[in-house]
């Protein structure tokens, strides 16, 4: 198999000038590349069409949570920008969900990807919103409504793969951040999963970050990743 684009590298830079300088070190043919709200508030709609025509395929990770009309229109203004992958919080419900699906059904839209429970949330962080399910209880229910919606994947850890995996349909897309190749720092992650065992838990897409953006030659860097995967 062929994993070269199945690695989403997180560009979480702070300026528009050190993403573009990243970027010309990094082939896209060889991967895709996540622009998050940091990067978007600050460089705006223009980086994205850049980058965008530059040839990369852009994840689009603003996480949408608003009423049904407000998230169908950003996910049209969205997919204007030609992005290849946007996604919603699935919590916003069945009915925004609906919307969210109705607003991107077309051929060539992009794909629609939704937020479960955020992995930086545990037990107590989900009583205190009087949420009583486990996070894992609450991952299943969530993902259910992302497939009822006909959504076409959701963001989730790579320790919720296995489960989803058997509850969701094989085309449902598995998106994953948390990966660490072998002897890479964990940085601020948790629970951190290497690529190849993301992938044979039935992972879709890997977001990495900081191992590749911040490694001395990120190109190299991205090339020994795939290496690893497919050995
Ligand atoms: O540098 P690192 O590989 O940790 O970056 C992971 C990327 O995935 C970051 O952009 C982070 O915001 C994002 N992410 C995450 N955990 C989630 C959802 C998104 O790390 N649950």
């Amino acid at each position: 198999m062929n994993y070269n684009k199945q690695i989403i590298v997180a560009l979480d830079f702070p300026t528009e000038k050190a993403c573009l300088d990243f970027l010309k070190n990094i082939d896209p043919a060889r991967c895709r590349v996540k622009v998050g709200k940091e990067l978007f508030t600050r460089c705006g709609p223009a980086l994205v069409k850049k980058i965008n025509a530059e040839g990369y395929d852009v994840f689009l990770d603003l996480k949408f949570h608003d009423i049904p009309n407000t998230v169908a229109g950003a996910l049209k203004a969205a997919a204007d920008l030609g992005v290849w992958m946007v996604n919603v919080h699935a919590s916003g419900g069945k009915a925004m969900l609906d919307a969210s699906r109705e607003a991107l059904n077309y051929q060539q839209a992009p794909l629609l990807i939704a937020v479960t429970v955020l992995t930086s949330m545990g037990i107590e962080d989900l009583s205190q919103i009087a949420v009583i399910n486990t996070p894992q209880q609450q991952v299943q229910v969530l993902a259910s409504l992302a497939v009822n919606s006909g959504l076409d994947g959701v963001v989730c850890s790579a320790q919720e793969t296995d489960f989803l995996r058997l509850q969701c349909p094989s085309d449902f897309q598995l998106v994953t951040p948390g990966i660490r190749p072998s002897g890479d720092s964990a940085n601020d992650q948790k629970r951190v999963v290497s690529p190849r065992l993301a992938l044979e838990q039935g992972s879709n897409f890997l977001v990495i970050g900081r191992p590749i953006t911040q490694a001395s030659n990120p190109s190299e860097k991205l090339d020994s990743i795939i290496q690893e995967i497919e050995a």
